[in-house]
């Protein structure tokens, strides 16, 4: 089961040294807006394949008027130790993230931790996540996929780098049609890929969000669906092939691509009457935490990976669910959790045994 074990940071974002040991099990941050503790979980996530839980810029996770920063990990999978050193590198102007494990920059080694390391993250902005474009939620049931498939985030970006290809070819005065029918194969293949796999992690969550509903007496019965004129379940590939074919000219003229999974949205309904946008911020909370729950329960018991949990700004709007919620996850589960908020007690609630760490910015 992985579990972070120290952290050391130098230069990454508002710390110029700072160093902590943390506890297997839960460890809650708290202090002032602007402390550092997002920049902390970021630092966390920064182990795992991309570019973090805020999916910054690696220039910008340097500290201010430095020239690199460095992020030490002391990670442990399988009762086995791993040394991490995580820093960048300027290639063609551009920055790299550059992972060491074990002074080691192999492949494989690079494969095993990716492999092994699974997060499940909650961000503030998840509170208004029923209010925000369909994107948002995208990428929120996008993030889920990719806990439990690291290759994941490899098919979204082919299928994006597809599309933009699509529109090059029909912006182009003398149009290859061999090129574009090749290109518009590959768009449907990926697509179609794309559709799957969020309808079979929808199909999963809704299955564990009626046990949920059902063993904790929650207040709700989620339903998830996928919202999409195009995609009714059962589009094959001939039928995708010719939809694309026959929007060319609709897409040259306006830019984009007028079908496919990147216009999707991703429907929450509560208790088969309304849709989550409806409820209140704090019970929107709740369905957030719920999914995740859900989610957490896939991963552990199905799929026998074990997350590490990054929750935050979790400490506001907890009412009595919220927080049954969060003790539920808790309770049943051996996993690591970090939570953050302002104020210490707003974690009062939490029984078992928490390492507390008051973050101050030095
Ligand atoms: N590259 C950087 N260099 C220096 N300071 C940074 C950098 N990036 C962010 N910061 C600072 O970090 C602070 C925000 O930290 P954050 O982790 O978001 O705080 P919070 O504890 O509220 O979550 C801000 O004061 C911001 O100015
Ligand atoms: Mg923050």
């Amino acid at each position: 089961m992985p579990k972070v074990t120290n952290i050391e940071f130098y230069n990454f974002r508002n710390f110029k040294n700072f160093k902590t040991s943390f506890d297997s099990k839960l460890n809650i941050l708290f202090g002032d807006n602007g402390c550092g503790k997002t920049n902390i979980l970021e630092g966390i996530s920064l182990i795992a394949k991309g570019r973090g839980i805020r999916n910054s810029n690696i220039a910008d996770l340097i500290k201010k008027k430095e020239d690199n920063f460095l992020i030490k990990n002391k990670l442990e999978i399988n009762n086995n130790d791993l040394n991490i050193e995580i820093f960048t590198e300027k290639r063609n102007d551009k920055f790299k993230k550059i992972i060491k494990i074990n002074e080691d920059l192999s492949k494989d080694s690079q494969d095993f931790l990716n492999n092994s390391l699974s997060y499940l993250i909650f961000l503030p902005e998840m509170e208004r996540l029923f209010q925000a474009p369909p994107s948002y939620r995208r990428n929120f049931i996008d993030r889920l996929i990719f806990s439990s498939r690291n290759d994941y985030n490899i098919l979204i970006n082919k299928y994006k780098k597809s599309l933009v290809e699509r529109n090059k070819i029909l912006q182009s005065f003398n149009i290859d049609y061999d090129w574009l029918n090749h290109i518009e194969r590959q768009i449907c293949r990926l697509g179609l890929e794309i559709y799957k796999l969020r309808a079979s992690q929808l199909n999963l969550l809704n299955n564990e969000l009626i046990n949920i509903k059902n063993d904790y007496k929650f207040q709700f019965y989620i339903k998830l669906h996928i919202k999409d004129d195009f995609f009714k379940n059962k589009i094959n590939f001939e039928e995708y092939l010719v939809n694309l074919q026959e929007s060319r000219s609709y897409d040259k003229q306006y830019g984009g691509t007028k079908i496919g999974p990147h216009r999707s949205d991703i429907i929450s309904i509560i208790n088969n009457e309304f849709e989550a946008s409806l409820l209140s911020t704090g019970q929107q909370k709740a369905v957030v935490l719920m999914i995740l729950l859900a989610q957490c329960i896939n991963l552990v018991n199905y799929k026998k990976i074990n997350p590490i949990l990054l929750f935050d700004e979790i400490g506001s709007h907890l009412d009595k669910q919220n927080r049954q919620i969060l003790l539920n996850m808790m309770n049943r589960f051996e996993i690591q959790f970090f939570l953050t908020g302002t104020d210490k007690n707003l974690f009062s609630f939490v029984s078992t045994n928490a390492q507390f760490y008051n973050i101050t910015n030095l």
